[in-house]
Parts: C-alpha cells; sequence; structure tokens
C-alpha cells in the first residue's frame, strides 16, 4: 500500500508537466557519467538473493564468468526470451504466453492445524488467528531441508500488510474502518495482520500446500509476542503499561515487504504503522516524534476506539514499539520474533542483505515516504556460515548509515552515531536509543538525500550492486530536484542503481562511498512530458509506473513490480511485474509479464534458486472507490457470487518447466 497518513491517501497521480527545466541537464549528465562506470567491475557478491549458503556460492562463481554492471548499448535485444502481455486492466490475472499462474493460497485458507473452514460472513478473530491473513505483500522462499538449494519444497514466508475493511466485512464502506467497526471487526483485522508461513511443496509441475506441517504458523497483531531487542530495549520510552520492562510487544504491525538473512530467518518490515493510533499525545515529550511519523489525530482505522493501547493520548510510548525490522526464524516456530532496533524506526519497506569480504553484514532498507531516505545497517561482528546461533545475534550491534547522494556520482554513506556530529544533547539526543527512535529527525540532521519515496532495495546476487525502487512523489516541486530526484511532480518513481567497490574481488558493502546512477525513469516514453528514461527499445506494453517490489533471477536480471495505488484506473494501465536486463545490449529493456487482477498491487515477487518457479503476491484485489464486500470491483480468484475478492500468492511457472524469463 501507499505510504501516507491514510489508507486512501494514494499516491501515483497524474502526471502533469511540471518537469524541472534542469531535468534533460541531470539526466544527461547521469548518463554521460555512465561512460566512467563503464567497467567498473564489481566481481561477484555473497548475495542474500536467492536462498541458503551453498546457493550464494553457485552465484558467485557464475559471477566470475560474467561481465557485470555494463552500462547499456542502445539498439541491442533483451536476453529475455518471452512474449510480453498487454497493459489492459481485467478482472482476473494474466500471464505471458507459454507459462501458468497458480493461485497456490488466499486470504482465509487453513494455515495451521486446527483452523476453521473460511465463511466470508461469520469471519471471527479466532478463526482469523489460523488462517492465511489479508493483504499478502512480502513472499520469502527458505528451502527445506535448511541450508539447501531445495526449489521443490520449502517455506514460504508472507507478511500481511493491512487490511481493507469495506471488503473483509459485509455492509461497512471504508470509511466505516474508522467510525462503524465493531470491537470484535477490529480484533479480526488485527488477527489478519501480520505473517504466516506455511510449507509448500511442487509436484508434477503443481505447487501445492502442505497441510499440518510442524511449521506452519500464524503470527499476528493480536496473537504473537515479541522481544524487543538491541540497543532500544528496555529503554524508558518503549516502557507501557502493559510492558513496564520495555523489552516485550504484543503483535508486529503493518509489515509490508522484507528480506532473508545469510543465516535463513526474514526480517520482516513495519513499515506504515502510524495509521493505526489515533489520539496526538498532545502535552507530551513524544508528540513531536509521533507527530514526525504521522500520527496526528487522522488514524484510517477505528482501533484507537476499541483499545487503549492503540491512543496515544492514553499511551503514549507505544508507537515507539514499532516501525522496526523484526527477524524471525521461519524454521524455528518457537523461537520468539526480535524487533531489531539497532537498524533504526522509521516506516520500513523491506530489507536486502549482503555478506561483505570482511564478514560483516550489510541491511539495506528504504523509509517509504515522501521525502525520506535511504539507508542500510552494517554489523559490527562477523557472518559464521557454520554457526548459526552466533548469526542470530549479529542485528544488535552494528553501525546505522543513511545516503547522501551526490551530483556528480557520488553515494556517501554517513553513520548516524550518537555522541558525533549533530547527534548529541543539544539536539535532544541523550543516548543511542534516542537516535534510533527518531531515526528520522536524526538521518535529517546529519544532511541524509531527501528521495522519491525508497521502496523496496534489493542486492544483485550476480553483480553485487544495489537496486532501489523510489516508487514516485508528486509532491516535489521543481525547486526540490536534485540529481537522484531529478523531477518535479514525480508521478512515475524511478530506479536507482548504486555500485559498490570491489575489496578483494567481492562487492564491499561496507565501503563508505559508492557510485550511484539512474537505472530508469518511468513513466510512458512516447509523452516528452512523462521525462521517462529506458532502453530506446522498449515497447508501448514495456513501460511502467510506480516500481515498488524487486527480485533478481539466477542470472542477474531485474523483475519490478507496480503500485500505482488509485491511479490505476486514470492510468488505464494494469500493475504487474516487469522485467530488465542490468547490463549488457539489453539494459533497461523492460518487458510487462504479469498482469494483476483489476484494483490489486502486485508484491512478492520471489524466484526459487532455480528459477523456475516466481511466487508474486496479489495485494488487495478490488480495492477502489465505491467498491465493498457485497459489491466488489472483481472477485478475484474464485469468481464466485459468495465469496468477496480474496488477496492470494501465486505461482509462476514455465509451461516447459524451463527457467522463468528463459
Ligand atoms: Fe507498503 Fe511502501 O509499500
Ligand atoms: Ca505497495
Ligand atoms: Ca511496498
Amino acid at each position: 500500500m501507499t505510504a501516507d497518513t491514510t489508507r486512501t491517501d494514494f499516491t501515483c497521480e497524474t502526471a502533469c508537466a511540471d518537469q524541472t527545466p534542469a531535468l534533460n541537464t541531470l539526466i544527461d549528465a547521469r548518463l554521460s557519467r555512465r561512460a566512467a562506470l563503464r567497467g567498473l567491475f564489481v566481481s561477484s557478491a555473497a548475495v542474500v538473493g536467492g536462498s541458503m549458503v551453498s546457493h550464494f556460492a553457485m552465484m558467485q562463481d557464475a559471477a566470475a564468468a560474467t561481465a557485470m554492471v555494463s552500462p547499456g548499448v542502445a539498439g541491442g535485444k533483451s536476453t529475455l526470451g518471452f512474449t510480453e502481455i498487454d497493459k489492459t486492466i481485467t478482472d482476473n490475472h494474466r500471464v505471458a504466453p507459454g507459462y501458468t499462474a497458480q493461485v497456490l493460497i488466499r486470504w482465509g485458507d487453513k494455515v495451521e492445524p486446527r483452523a476453521e473452514a473460511f465463511d466470508p460472513l461469520n469471519q471471527s478473530a479466532w478463526a482469523q488467528s489460523k488462517q492465511f491473513g489479508y493483504n499478502n505483500d512480502y513472499v520469502g522462499y527458505l528451502p527445506l531441508p535448511a541450508g539447501s538449494d531445495n526449489s521443490e519444497h520449502g517455506l514460504l514466508f508472507v507478511n500481511h500488510e493491512y487490511t481493507n475493511t469495506e471488503l473483509m466485512f459485509p455492509g461497512l464502506t471504508e470509511k466505516d474502518a474508522q467510525d462503524k467497526v465493531t470491537k470484535a471487526q477490529v480484533e479480526t483485522e488485527m488477527a489478519a495482520h501480520g505473517n504466516s508461513v506455511v510449507e509448500v511443496k511442487k509436484e508434477n509441475g503443481k505447487w501445492r500446500v502442505v497441510q499440518n506441517s510442524i511449521y506452519a504458523r500464524r503470527i499476528s497483531f493480536l496473537t504473537t509476542e515479541m522481544l524487543l531487542s538491541g540497543p532500544v530495549a528496555g529503554h524508558d520510552r518503549v516502557k507501557t503499561k502493559a510492558d513496564r520492562t520495555g523489552t516485550r510487544v504484543l503483535g508486529t504491525l503493518n509489515n509490508c515487504a522484507g528480506g532473508k538473512t545469510p543465516w535463513g530467518t526474514v526480517l520482516t518490515a513495519e513499515e506504515n504503522f502510524h495509521q493505526y493510533f489515533s489520539g496526538t499525545a498532545a502535552g507530551t515529550k513524544e508528540a513531536e516524534n509521533h507527530k514526525m511519523y504521522g500520527i496526528e489525530g487522522k488514524p484510517a482505522y477505528g482501533w484507537g476506539k476499541h483499545f487503549d493501547r492503540m491512543n496515544v493520548d492514553k499511551e503514549p510510548n507505544e508507537p515507539n514499539r514499532f516501525g522496526w525490522l523484526v527477524e524471525v526464524d521461519p524454521y524455528d516456530p518457537t523461537l520468539m520474533p526480535r524487533k531489531r532496533t539497532a537498524l533504526g524506526r522509521f516506516k520500513h519497506e523491506a530489507a536486502g542483505c549482503a555478506v561483505n569480504p570482511d564478514g560483516t553484514v550489510t541491511v539495506y532498507s528504504g523509509d517509504d515516504e515522501r521525502f525520506q531516505y535511504l539507508y542500510r545497517f552494517v554489523t559490527k561482528g562477523k557472518y559464521h556460515p557454520e554457526d548459526r546461533q552466533a548469526n542470530l545475534g549479529l542485528l544488535d550491534d552494528g553501525t546505522l548509515y543513511v545516503a547522501r547522494f551526490d551530483a556528480d556520482g557520488t553515494l556517501h554513506w554517513l553513520p548516524m552515531i550518537f555522541g558525533q556530529g549533530p547527534l548529541t544533547p543539544a539536539n535532544g539526543f541523550n543516548s543511542l536509543a534516542d537516535v534510533l527512535i527518531e531515526t528520522r529527525r536524526a538521518a535529517k540532521l546529519v544532511g541524509a538525500t531527501s528521495m522519491d519515496r525508497p521502496e523496496d532495495v534489493e542486492v544483485n546476487p550476480v553483480t553485487g550492486a544495489v537496486y532501489a525502487m523510489l516508487t514516485n512523489n508528486t509532491k516535489r516541486t521543481a525547486e526540490q530536484t536534485d540529481a537522484a530526484n531529478p523531477r518535479g511532480n514525480n508521478a512515475y518513481g524511478h530506479v536507482m542503481e548504486m555500485i559498490p567497490p570491489a575489496k578483494n574481488g567481492k562487492a564491499d558493502h561496507a565501503a563508505d562511498t559508492y557510485h550511484w546512477d539512474i537505472f530508469l525513469l518511468a513513466g510512458d516514453p512516447s509523452k516528452p512530458e512523462h521525462g521517462a528514461k529506458y532502453h530506446p527499445d522498449v515497447s508501448k506494453n514495456g513501460w511502467l509506473a510506480c516500481p515498488d517490489n524487486c527480485a533478481f533471477d539466477p542470472k542477474g536480471r531485474l523483475w519490478i513490480s507496480t503500485d500505482q495505488g488509485s491511479e490505476q484506473a486514470k492510468n488505464k494501465i494494469s500493475d504487474g511485474i516487469y522485467a530488465a536486463d542490468v547490463s549488457g545490449p539489453g539494459r533497461a529493456l523492460t518487458k510487462f509479464f504479469y498482469a494483476t487482477p483489476k484494483d490489486a498491487e502486485m508484491c512478492g515477487p520471489e524466484f526459487t534458486p532455480d528459477g523456475k518457479t516466481l511466487f508474486v503476491a496479489v495485494q488487495h484485489p478490488g480495492e477502489g472507490k465505491d467498491s465493498t464486500f457485497d459489491k466488489p470491483s472483481t472477485r478475484f480468484p474464485d469468481f464466485n457470487e459468495a465469496m468477496p475478492p480474496r488477496p492470494s500468492i501465486v505461482a509462476i511457472t514455465r509451461n516447459d518447466g524451463g527457467e522463468i524469463g528463459g
């Protein structure tokens, strides 16, 4: 979902001709600098892209034989062999010819062994707490057994980001989510947030969910206790009436995207946590802090009416316990999830991980709001492939950095260390915990670059280059543009490419400076007023709007999912998945592969290690003006009058059994 103050404040607005006069100059400067980057070589990277350690080794071998990060050569051809689909919006999903898109699991389907059958007219919090949650976003595939590259048997870890009250319950509109929703319905919504872990198996080319699996598990806002760990744990600013220790939190909120660690856990990202809290905490020392994160007495949900902890006038510290990356071990249902506070508190979109040449681990994450920042965290300790238990403590100690993009193509990582620079008591920071709780304010003070809504950040497993999806920012004016965010009224977003230096033949994600470039500027290249920039051969179906999530296939090609929000109908193009080479003659030649059903955004995406299955998440099918449980705009995926639309995970395979994309 989009990342503003309410669920309805969608942001991919109509493009206008309000482009800065400096736009072409900036882009030309960026593109000409590619000559300087040409030949810049990142030989290989220990990257968490596909799966576990043995997979990384394979990828590194592949990297050694591949030409890396070479900028595009116009006029060439894409290595992606599929036939593009058109951009028409339809009730159902669609995939390129020769591929099959199979609905694997839907909202309400059984997850835990004792789950009841889904009955949409009589849904309860109890039932929901054991069934597949709402609005699936991140999908992580973790092979079974742990540590293997098995691409036909594994676990799916799925985020359930938010709920559409008007599509979950009969007789309600979206506005009723705040006004008329009952306590029982709120509890059901709380149970529909969080995560699911399901065991999946591919048999005879078709995927299925394994019932009664020992790994099957729901994590929810309503039912799952988790620990605060790292520098903020136990601090006064995270203590509440229910938790006087400041160490134990009930639930996780608005889990958008995420990432996998090298040791096979998942980092699930708490994003728009603000929209569940009513009140303003006026008169308390947290009021300004909450305002900076969007808690201003205008919640999108009615939870604060029924639960004191969701009203900051009654419990001012509660929001400080959300907005973290949460580490969950899908392989061990008994391990309590940990909110890793060392990685900062903001509207985390995702978490892209990489192992550095010196053994430290880097985690990238964006703060998805207009004019917010791009971060990385580098661990103090080193990754030990043979000591999983030791790795489970790595994310509690390290340094958080924020990005400053200079016009000369240099990316500086600015450390956010208590006591250094402006992060001192003179500015209200009395400890590292203060810096981490108020990460946004600290980042601004150290001089970070305000970005156009950083969404997913992923590391290319073949090249080691890092890609950030900047989804859009229609509030940026021409005067506010800069080299890294070169368009005013940026309605279509862009993709940032960041290239770390090589050290001992590997990408060094701990280096202080990188090079950066703009991979593409989204929008319709046939409309000059969009200011779009791709490979010149991109087709009328291949251009995209509002990049949100991304994944790399085993060949290191970039697959981008889009989220236009309520602008989908205005733009008259479907959301979905686009793929492009990142190097060679097909660089930035995006091709349209999969279309969501009407009024859905595209989340996931996730490949199996063999590249033969692509899991995607169809989120909020039927979300939109006047679309309700009783009269939805689509009934995907069941198309049965007794069923409302249902967010679903889809498994895409090639009919001949080959790799996705060829
Ligand atoms: Fe939940 Fe930034 O998308
Ligand atoms: Ca989204
Ligand atoms: Ca997102």
